[in-house]
């Protein structure tokens, strides 16, 4: 068993990226896995909108409301006292920098929860400005939107050079604007590696290759709990393994490297 990671701060996470220390991350949903997950030494957990897919069987994240993020991070809180805990703002809360700032007023005082994520670039801008100067930590998210599912479908994003151009645009602009982490979904690994280069923030990538700063991963997909579970998710707990020893190899495998390249199917 791994000693639990000292806490997360934000300049923990700079440091991470400046030594080149691979930042471990999964989804969590719930108090026992928010404990297992930290006893385990993943750094940082992300109560995700995925629950809407994962723990209440909807097919997009567009159902879930902020009561459901707050319920959810709130039972992580409980079991993860000391673990860095990041919250998606739900679908179409962050519309206007007001309902942006009514949104993670609500994740940090109620939740408890030390960082909002919110999906978008250009468009989020303001509100990620707005959310900084409150003193708010905020983790973009570029590249396939599952918010934006609906109308863009689940694609893999940076295939053409002006999409590979926007995406880097939008990261940069994203730092600039006081972002201290940047999810990659679905990003062409090429295209994720000059981003996570090009920034000072750690990138976190799902799906994205094996340049960026860190991996994050939905805990149901690695379990092989999920319908459907992405080819860039390889299940984890296989044969034999507890869910504890499930979590420490997708944690040895993103910190020594060997996840996703080993295993990562990102065609
Ligand atoms: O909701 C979620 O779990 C996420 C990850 C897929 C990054 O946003």
């Amino acid at each position: 068993m791994t000693t639990p990671n000292k806490p997360i701060t934000l300049a923990r996470l700079l440091a991470k990226k400046r030594k080149q220390e691979k930042i471990t991350c999964l989804t969590a949903y719930d108090a026992s896995f928010g404990r297992i997950l930290t006893e385990c030494g993943v750094d940082m957990l992300l109560i995700g909108d995925s629950l809407g897919m994962v723990m209440q069987g909807h097919d997009s994240t567009v159902p879930v409301t902020l009561n459901h993020i707050i319920y959810h991070a709130q039972m992580v809180r409980r079991g993860a006292p000391g673990a860095w805990l990041i919250a998606d703002m739900p679908f179409m809360t962050t519309t206007t920098v007001e309902s942006t700032l009514a949104t993670a007023k609500a994740l940090l005082q109620e939740a408890g929860v030390q960082m909002v994520k919110l999906e978008g670039g250009q468009a989020v801008l303001p509100m990620v400005r707005a959310l900084v100067e409150q003193g708010v930590p905020v983790c973009g998210h570029l590249g396939l939107l599952p918010q934006h599912a609906l109308r863009s479908g689940y694609q893999r994003a940076g295939k053409t050079p002006e999409d590979a151009a926007r995406l880097l645009d939008e990261a940069v602009a994203l730092e600039s604007a006081g972002a201290s982490l940047i999810v990659l979904e679905c990003v062409l690994p090429d295209v994720a590696q000059v981003i996570s280069q090009r920034l000072t923030i750690p990138t976190i990538g799902i799906g994205s290759g094996a340049g960026t700063d860190g991996q994050v991963l939905v805990l149901h997909d690695i379990l092989g709990l999920s319908s459907y579970a992405p080819s860039f998710a390889p299940q984890f707990l296989i044969e034999g393994r507890s869910i504890k020893e499930a979590v420490l190899a997708y944690v040895e495998a993103v910190k020594t490297g060997v996840f996703p390249s080993a295993h990562c199917d990102i065609g």
